[in-house]
């Protein structure tokens, strides 16, 4: 035998230098619930070790996650019943919880980057990302309603709005409005492939932002699509996008691939609540280790091309790293 790849697997050593990809704490994004109140942190049933908290219990947590290098956080707002509405009004308010959290964090991590969420599901009566008018999902007058959100959390300080709705046209919509403020060093990052996936569901547990009616399928993509996903991507980049986001993440790794192949743009991806808790649940059972799954997991992002990844374990996986 002439070639012996094993050669290359002999020892420590020699498996370090030959190493292609590694996992960094710089390429986490730490995704978080927020709710309104104090001193408030709801376990969520369907994400054991993942909490719904209060702003001031956040602040507490990011001092951890700050000291562990994380450079990035994601909120995700439950907004109260009484709040929603079919127009979303809550969020464009500019004293609502989402521009409270983004100013408090500002004040405290000036460092730290914000990446807040825009879609309207959250603030929706219906739970759907975009206004709906007889069953329909209206597309244009949501990009309006989207640009104007983007605007209220860049008003308040988020360095990185990320729209995860998949209305068409929503990237120029936003930059738009963000440029005519002169917001113009706010960043877009662009959920451009976005499922309509199944592993979504403890995500709208945690925030209560189901759809009340029908599903996600006129607006996310088709799980047997890639094409589709190559089309969106170019869209986006064209549109003004500054980051590419792909999601889910572990059954799409082939998209995060393609995607690294259409764009220069940085990829990231989005380890989903569902991913998480599939890990979670079976290493609670017993049957995979929590932290080498999730850890090996995060590394594959990366091979597949990932600059960066969204993941309720990032907090998990900073303190491993560190300990590595
Ligand atoms: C809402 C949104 C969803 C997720 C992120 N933003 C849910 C959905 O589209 O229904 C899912 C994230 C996760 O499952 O962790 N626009």
């Amino acid at each position: 035998m002439l070639k012996r790849p094993r050669r290359n697997r002999i020892n420590p050593a020699v498996r370090g230098l030959v190493r292609e990809n590694e996992l960094l704490v710089k390429h986490l994004v730490w995704p978080v619930f927020i709710e309104a109140g104090q001193g408030i942190c709801t376990p969520i049933s369907a994400l054991p070790g993942v909490n719904r908290v209060s702003v001031d219990v956040l602040l507490e947590s990011l001092k951890e996650a700050t000291d562990l290098g994380i450079l990035a956080v994601a909120l995700f707002p439950k907004i109260e019943d009484r709040l929603k509405n079919s127009s979303a009004s809550e969020s464009v308010n500019p004293e609502g919880l989402v521009p409270d959290a983004i100013r408090r964090i500002k004040e405290k991590f000036p460092h730290l980057c914000v990446i807040t969420d825009v879609a309207l599901d959250p603030f929706s009566s219906d739970g759907h990302d975009g206004i709906v008018r007889e069953n329909q999902i209206i597309n244009d007058e949501t990009v309006e309603a989207l640009a104007a959100m983007a605007v209220c959390h860049a008003a308040a300080g988020a360095d990185v709005v990320a729209c995860s709705d998949m209305m068409d046209g929503r990237v120029l919509g936003i930059r738009q409005a963000l440029d005519e403020v002169e917001y113009i060093n706010t960043l877009i990052c662009s959920y451009s492939a976005k499922y309509a996936s199944a592993f979504y569901d403890p995500f709208r547990v945690a925030l209560d932002s189901a759809p009340r009616a029908g599903d996600k399928k006129t607006y996310q993509m088709d799980p047997a699509n890639s094409r589709e996903a190559i089309m969106e991507v170019l869209m986006d980049q064209d549109e003004g996008a500054d980051w590419i986001l792909i999601k889910p993440g572990m059954p799409y790794l082939d998209i995060v691939s393609l995607a690294r192949q259409t764009t220069h743009l940085p990829v990231a991806v989005y380890q989903v609540s569902g991913e998480y808790a599939m890990i979670k649940a079976a290493s609670l059972a017993g049957w995979l280790n929590y932290e080498k799954v999730l850890m090996e997991s995060l590394l594959c992002f990366v091979r597949a091309g990932a600059d960066m990844i969204f993941t309720y374990g990032a907090l998990d996986a900073a303190r491993l790293l560190k300990q590595s």
